[in-house]
């Protein structure tokens, strides 16, 4: 059983004493006059700080034994099993951070003049092609900080595409399946379509004759997860496409889950027309925890002029940012994206090779399908939308049994696996499950780590028939215990920075 450092941690605003200093440094003022003259001066009256900001005074020491012992109570990727499904949480090499935080990438501005640059164009314009040739596309732009970020540049692009043939007004709906993720829609209804759902059939896939029933002249295109967030494979995926085409639509591809068919198979060979990929997930960034990430779009030749600007060009000498593509949807993101995280899948590609890229797909695709085999038996689980049929990167279970006998929910056994020292999958998503816990183990854990994980789904499952309240009571042996989720998420009650926590404070004793 696991057991978390738990520290009586206060803020670091409650540490600490006036007067107290953490480092030493000669006087700026004298430092800066002699380099570059009177500093009041030269900032103008309107923008210079009157008051010194009210910032906590700590030794050194202090500081690092406040963030040392928060990092105790933390669980990362880096600490266990992290099956957090549909989120890739697989382990990242630290070589690549080394890479990405040298200094000629660090301290290189995006306002330098190009011929200062050439170096990281280069790197931005062979990553370009790299993924160009991993999801058979055309081109790929790579500025979009997310994956939501880059289904919202997709669906500006079907906008511009239509208008471009003459049919804004006519192509309003966009068709989305029932198991997709809840940006796909946000995206859609942001771009100003109307989304369209389409149901799954029986194997987890969209049903083909729902889906020939809800095309029309008002098609737009259609937003599909591949493999969907079952973790099934879209069988049907090339007459999806001629149904999709044939109605004058386009088709866009969600690469959320791209890791399992990493040089296996391309969306672009698949019939996709635009396709993005969640950096943050397949190459060597972690997702979750608020990113940095990024959500490159690739696109079919014919969408190229709608993709946005700069465009990075190569005329056989020298790189330069090309703004002149009058069809270019515009601007998507400040600069030219997060380069320190293009920076890492750059290195993580080249390190791994086509073949190397393979087997992490290969291995992703075996260790879900070794877990779902495993936690088939488990009482009270249920494996939905045939049961029999592989999946590819994670598998989701329901635990609707377990909670109808029981009153064991998904949310419980998440908070129970806590105290097992694993993070918890992801629970109540795709929608069309209930009671849903959603597990990808990823590529980067060992049998043995897998099996654990096995074991303790098991015995929390047995737990939920013979001693439930040690299951609703969980978790006991992490630094913070149950939460109450409904404070944590509400905007009254929850407070991210100090400054918000004594604004409240204020409030309620003025
Ligand atoms: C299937 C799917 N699509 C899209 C997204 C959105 O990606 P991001 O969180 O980078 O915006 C996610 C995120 O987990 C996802 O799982």
């Amino acid at each position: 059983m696991f057991k978390q450092a738990r520290w009586n941690e206060p803020l670091i605003f409650n540490l600490g004493k006036a007067g107290r200093v953490g480092y030493s440094l000669p006087k700026v003022e004298d430092t800066v006059k002699k380099a570059v003259g009177d500093l009041n001066t030269l900032i103008p009256e309107n923008m210079q700080r009157k008051k010194a900001p009210k910032l906590p005074e700590l030794s050194e020491p202090e500081v690092v034994r406040h963030y040392m012992r928060l990092s105790e109570m933390n669980y990362g990727v880096d600490s266990g099993f992290y099956p957090l499904g549909s989120c890739t949480m697989k382990y990242n090499p630290k070589i690549n951070e080394t890479l990405a935080s040298l200094p000629t990438i660090g301290m290189i501005h995006p306002n330098q003049d190009g011929s200062t640059v050439q170096g990281i164009l280069e790197i931005l314009y062979r990553l370009e092609g790299w993924l160009a040739e991993l999801t058979g596309t055309d081109e790929v732009c790579l500025q979009p900080a997310a994956g939501a970020h880059g289904e919202f540049l997709g669906a500006l692009i079907i906008r511009a595409y239509h208008k471009f043939n003459g049919e804004t007004d006519k192509r309003r709906e966009m068709l989305i399946p029932d198991s997709a993720h809840g940006t796909n829609p946000a995206s859609a209804a942001m771009a100003g379509f109307n989304v369209v759902v389409v149901p799954s059939d029986e194997d987890g896939c969209v049903d083909v004759e729902a889906l020939k029933a809800a095309v029309s002249e008002k098609t737009a295109g259609l937003m599909l997860t591949n493999p969907n967030t079952l973790g099934v494979f879209e069988k049907n995926i090339e007459e999806i496409a001629k149904i999709i085409h044939e109605a004058g639509g386009l088709l866009y591809y969600d690469g959320a889950n791209l890791n399992p068919l990493l040089c296996k198979v391309r969306p672009g060979d698949m019939g996709f027309d635009i396709v993005h990929i969640n950096i943050h997930k397949t190459f060597s960034t972690p997702h979750g925890g608020g990113g940095p990430g990024a959500g490159p779009v690739g696109v079919t030749r014919e969408l190229c002029k709608f993709l946005p600007v700069p465009r990075i060009v190569f005329d056989g000498e020298r790189y330069r940012l090309d703004y002149d593509r009058p069809y270019s949807v515009g601007k998507i993101r400040g600069f030219y994206g997060n380069v320190a995280v293009l920076l890492k899948a750059y290195a993580y590609i080249l390190s791994m090779g086509a073949e190397g890229l393979k087997e992490a797909a290969e291995v992703s695709v075996l260790n879900a399908n070794y877990v779902m085999h495993k936690l088939k038996s488990v009482r009270g689980l249920t494996l939905p939308y045939n049961s029999e049929k592989p999946r590819k990167h994670e598998c989701v279970f329901s635990a609707k049994q377990l909670k109808n006998d029981t009153g064991i929910s998904a949310l419980n056994i998440a908070k129970r696996l806590l105290d097992y020292g694993v993070h918890a999958p992801t629970i109540y998503f795709p929608l069309i499950v209930e009671e849903a816990l959603m597990i990808e183990p990823t590529e980067t854990f060992e049998k043995e780590e897998l099996d654990r994980f096995v074991e303790a789904i098991h015995k929390i499952c047995e737990e939920a028939y013979v001693n439930p309240e040690t299951v609703l009571k969980a978790p006991s042996n992490t630094a913070v215990q149950r939460l109450d989720e409904v404070k944590a998420s509400h905007p009254k009650t929850m407070t991210l920075s100090w400054r918000m926590y004594l604004k409240k404070q204020n409030a309620t004793n003025p």
